[in-house]
């Protein structure tokens, strides 16, 4: 296949490489350029203009976050407005859903498939070719980039047809790890310092901290910290985060009251 590969930080420099490993032709484009060079070197053609990798069969985007994907699909000369008609856009950053619907529309009304494919796995399992991918899409479309997955992945759970399904399994998924972190994190404390020795402050700021960066992270289940952490809480430390109940929501999307 004709791939094009945009976003070529941690995890699609190696996404990108790893495609390429797997035969296909590729074209990248990355806002900082010396990032691309290790991809010449593997025999990917390198783009100046997010239009020029986008003429292509399907064109990978694993970019920062919502604004970086926003910016390089709707931008002049993004992908929207270069992909041809009948081509696919992958989308594996991890988004917030509402982009994703938001991409899934705009894409049907220019003709182009959609496919959104966040991942599990670190930097590292994607150099490996070891990304465990979440995809949701038209099961044609889906049929289509699959070779793309097979080139990047250990797995590929196909979970929707709907593709912002796949960008709330992917969130959830991270509210999940999360949540194991902080709990494990607190039962250390706890263990280390004994519940009842605490100050306040220190039981009250480790799980607000952690649950007002996570909310940062997933917008869209951002309702979940606030209104489960107390109930969890009650029968482990103090009562504080029960507060929180009122805390105004800082996660990025408007989407928050949800
Ligand atoms: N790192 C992980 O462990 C991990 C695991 C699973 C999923 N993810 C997700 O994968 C995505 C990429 O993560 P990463 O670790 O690869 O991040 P990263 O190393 O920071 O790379 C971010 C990429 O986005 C580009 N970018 C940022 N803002 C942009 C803009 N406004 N316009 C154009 N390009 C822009 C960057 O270009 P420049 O090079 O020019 O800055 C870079 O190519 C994120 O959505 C992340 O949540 C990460």
């Amino acid at each position: 296949m004709k791939i094009g590969c945009i976003g070529l930080g941690r995890m699609g420099s190696g996404m990108a490489a790893n495609i390429r490993k797997a035969g296909h032709e590729v074209i990248v484009f990355n806002r900082t350029p010396a990032k691309a060079a290790p991809l010449a070197a593997l025999g990917a053609k390198v783009a100046t203009r997010i239009a020029d990798a986008c003429q292509v069969e399907a064109v990978i985007t694993m970019l920062a976050n919502d604004e970086a994907v926003r910016e390089v699909v709707y931008g002049d000369g993004g992908v929207l407005a270069s992909l041809p008609k009948g081509a696919v856009h992958i989308s594996s950053s991890t988004i917030s859903v509402a982009l994703a619907e938001q991409l899934a529309a705009d894409h049907d009304q220019a003709g182009q498939g959609f496919v959104a494919a966040p991942v599990f796995g670190r930097p590292d399992a994607a150099a490996a070719a070891k990304l465990f991918v979440v995809a949701a899409g038209r099961p044609e479309t889906i049929g289509t980039v699959n070779p793309v997955f097979a080139a990047i992945g250990q797995r590929t759970f196909v979970v929707a047809e709907r593709p912002e399904a796949a960008n709330l399994v992917k969130l959830s998924g991270n509210f999940l790890i999360a949540s194991v972190i902080e709990t494990l994190g607190e039962a250390m404390l706890s263990r280390a310092h004994g519940d009842e020795k605490l100050p306040p402050q220190v039981k009250n700021t480790v799980t607000v901290c952690n649950a007002n960066r996570l909310t940062r992270r997933t917008g869209a289940v951002c309702a979940a910290p606030i209104v489960c952490w107390p109930s969890k809480r009650k029968s482990f430390t103090a009562s504080g985060v029960a507060r929180g109940r009122s805390w105004p929501c800082p996660g990025p999307s408007s989407g928050c009251s949800g």
